[in-house]
């Protein structure tokens, strides 16, 4: 199993402890209403003005925190994770709240639908710092641009670090900025021998700048950046962006 399947696991810890979100389940201040994004989203979507009905894609949407304030605001709205237990949550949180969105499991960077040119935007509220190895987030930022019309925008919110060596959360990070976590030899998920132990990839953070070279690689154009200061965590910062798919062929 893939490295990033194993958010499957704290689902299951979600959904024993009936919590609501990612958000809920890491202790942050957020809750499914009022998500870590939202107030960004709010401006962004101001400064954007999609069309009404615009067809929106959350990837790794989790338990739908951000499809729900979406679907909410008039929008057509689909969802995937690549956690099945995350899918059954958002799924009764949509039904509960009477809100048609199209939930579906599947994989940013193998992701199963086809085509291309069909959402007005595509947005990561945190997911794209779970893809951690270069071709994987190759496979993912491809994947982004073939599903985005022409003209259409990729928001993005993730987390970054000007200096990887400044790291102060838990694991250990490397030069890359891909952060490690020591798993035992039974962990089921893919995993990595280095000194004798066994080590887990979670997270890619880097730089605004690396970022910002990743996106214009992708393709995209970078229509706004800023950078959020994480008031819990020294030295971490959410990088944002408004990218946009080029209008030409
Ligand atoms: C930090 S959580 C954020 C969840 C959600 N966006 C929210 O705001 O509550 C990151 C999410 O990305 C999902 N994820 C990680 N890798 C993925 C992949 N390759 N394809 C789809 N989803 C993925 C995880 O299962 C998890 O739900």
């Amino acid at each position: 199993m893939k490295y990033y399947e194993s958010h499957e696991d704290g689902y299951r810890r979600i959904k024993e402890n009936n919590l609501s979100s990612w958000d809920e389940f890491c202790e942050q201040s957020g809750t499914f209403e009022n998500f870590y994004m939202k107030e960004y989203l709010v401006t962004v979507l101001d400064r954007i003005q999609p069309v009404s009905n615009a067809k929106v894609l959350d990837i790794g949407c989790g338990t739908g925190p951000v499809s729900c304030f979406l679907a909410q605001q008039g929008y057509n709205v689909d969802g995937f994770d690549i956690s099945r237990t995350a899918i059954e949550i958002a799924r009764t949180k949509a039904e509960d709240l009477g809100l048609d969105i199209h939930y579906s499991v599947d994989d940013i960077c193998h992701i199963s639908i086809t085509g291309s040119d069909i959402y007005d935007i595509v947005i990561d509220t945190h997911c794209m710092h779970c893809i951690t190895y270069d071709s994987d987030r190759h496979a993912a930022l491809t994947n982004i641009f073939r599903l985005l019309k022409k003209g259409g925008y990729f928001i993005v919110e993730t987390m970054s670090i000007e200096d990887p060596s400044l790291w102060p959360l838990n694991g250990r990070i490397d030069k890359q900025g891909i952060v490690w976590r020591e798993v035992n030899e039974d962990y089921p998920y893919e995993k990595v021998r280095f000194e004798d132990k066994y080590w887990i990839c979670t997270r890619r953070i880097m730089s605004p700048s690396d970022l910002e070279d990743e996106l214009i690689q992708a393709g995209l154009l970078i229509e706004h950046s800023e950078i959020h200061e994480d008031e819990e965590s020294e030295h971490m910062t959410d990088f944002r962006a408004i990218c946009r798919k080029p209008m030409g062929d």
